[in-house]
């Protein structure tokens, strides 16, 4: 993971600094120390993010490839697709967890839990104690950090800030109420509760289901085209105004992801492993694994290879007096499958094409594999 996160680390750094220099009101980041001490935090949090995106999408054709990571970067290639939204709200959500579950820690000397509502009666039989998550806290420097990386006024940077958006709402959205029993012997008559960050791993997969209904944001053309400013703004909003904070949105339409494209920094799903049958074994895998090595290679055009793996582990441990273990090493062999390119000589079309040609001579040639790799 380390090293692939870099470029996109660094330049959300190099974008905060940028950010921090021009915003005067900045009442968090007051000054270089300031900065350090939620910067690293900041980091960690974009990482979790990215770490859960790669987790979300392992069996699928766009598996978020470090090239995604550098979207927010303001380079020629920034697109706005279905999972550049996916990317931009997981990493909004990840540094919003990880800088609200530093506070609940104890982690900055400035904040802590959420007390606004301690003692207060909370519904029936229960009254807020505890620890309660600060989201808020969370939230602000997940705005501090990530939405200053937006610095455009285009319709790009507007959709980029509401997924980000989106994403934090996927926090809210997940939260869940825990409560402690009180009262006589453990009679629970009485409960204290507490508002509590779920696992991450929560935000990822409701984060993951609106990823599937991602919404294009639709603006009117010709008030775009217009060229007035004024004109462009409203057609802006209007698109705006009819999609919920909590969706996420995109612009341009997906590739396949099927063919590599090195100009838009996609590897193709030539190579990727899949899943067939029931897993490996160590494990029961889901339908959408099991389904995996159609959508990666089939429907990409491309076959199956079957690869003998040998693994070898520690086996059949004895516990010898005294005070040793002792264990043998066995060898187990798994199956793993990839997708792979299809033999073209073999394809009947072909096949044919060059019986004909095969007539005419004895000069023939195996065909080349088409494209670069
Ligand atoms: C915040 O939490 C993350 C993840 O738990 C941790 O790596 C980081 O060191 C924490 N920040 C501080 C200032 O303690
Ligand atoms: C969040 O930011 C707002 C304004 O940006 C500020 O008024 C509020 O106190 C902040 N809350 C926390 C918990 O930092
Ligand atoms: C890569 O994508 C760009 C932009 O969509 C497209 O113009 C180009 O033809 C693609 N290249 C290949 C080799 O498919
Ligand atoms: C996989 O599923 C089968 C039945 O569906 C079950 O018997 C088995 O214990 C599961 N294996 C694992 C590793 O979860
Ligand atoms: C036949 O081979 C050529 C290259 O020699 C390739 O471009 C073409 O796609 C192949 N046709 C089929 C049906 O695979």
């Amino acid at each position: 993971m380390g090293p692939m996160i870099k470029p996109f680390i660094l330049s959300m750094c190099y974008h905060v600094m940028l950010a921090s220099a021009w915003s005067v009101n900045n009442f968090l980041m007051t000054g270089p120390k300031a900065f350090l001490t939620y910067a690293g935090s900041v980091q960690v949090g974009a990482q979790s993010g990215i770490q859960e995106c790669k987790h979300q999408f392992g069996w699928d054709r766009w598996n978020c490839p470090e090239s995604a990571l550098q979207l927010s970067t303001h380079n020629g290639l920034r697109s706005a697709t279905r999972e550049t939204s996916f990317v931009h709200a997981i990493s909004a959500a990840g540094v919003m967890y990880t800088l609200t579950k530093n506070c609940s820690m104890g982690n900055f000397e400035n904040c802590g839990c959420d007390d606004s509502k301690i003692g207060q009666m909370g519904g029936r039989g229960w009254i807020w104690g505890g620890c309660s998550d600060n989201i808020m806290f969370g939230e602000n420097m997940s705005k501090q950090f990530v939405d200053a990386l937006e610095n455009g006024h285009d319709s790009r940077a507007a959709v980029n800030l509401h997924n980000n958006e989106a994403g934090r709402l996927a926090i809210k959205a997940t939260m869940r109420r825990a409560c402690k029993c009180h009262g006589v012997s453990g009679s629970c008559s009485l409960q204290t509760c507490w508002m509590q960050l779920p696992d991450f791993r929560s935000v990822g997969n409701y984060l993951k289901v609106k990823h599937g209904q991602a919404k294009k944001l639709e603006m009117d053309k010709r008030r775009m085209r217009a060229g007035n400013s004024a004109d462009h703004r409203g057609a802006l909003t209007d698109a705006f105004s009819c999609i919920p904070r909590t969706e996420l949105i995109y612009l341009e339409d997906s590739p396949n992801y099927c063919e590599r494209n090195r100009t838009l920094g996609l590897q193709g799903t030539e190579g990727r492993e899949c899943v067939q049958g029931g897993g490996d074994g160590d494990r029961n895998a889901t339908q959408w694994e099991r389904r995996s090595c159609r959508r990666l290679c089939h429907d990409c055009g491309l076959r199956v290879v079957e690869k003998r793996v040998e693994i070898v582990s520690s086996c059949n441990c004895k516990f010898h007096w005294c005070c040793t273990v002792k264990c043998e090493r066995c060898a187990q062999t798994v199956t793993k499958y990839y997708c792979a390119r299809r033999e073209r000589v073999r394809t009947p079309h072909n096949k044919t094409r060059r019986r004909h040609r095969g007539r005419g001579g004895r000069k023939q040639f195996k065909p080349k594999p088409v494209g670069s790799s």
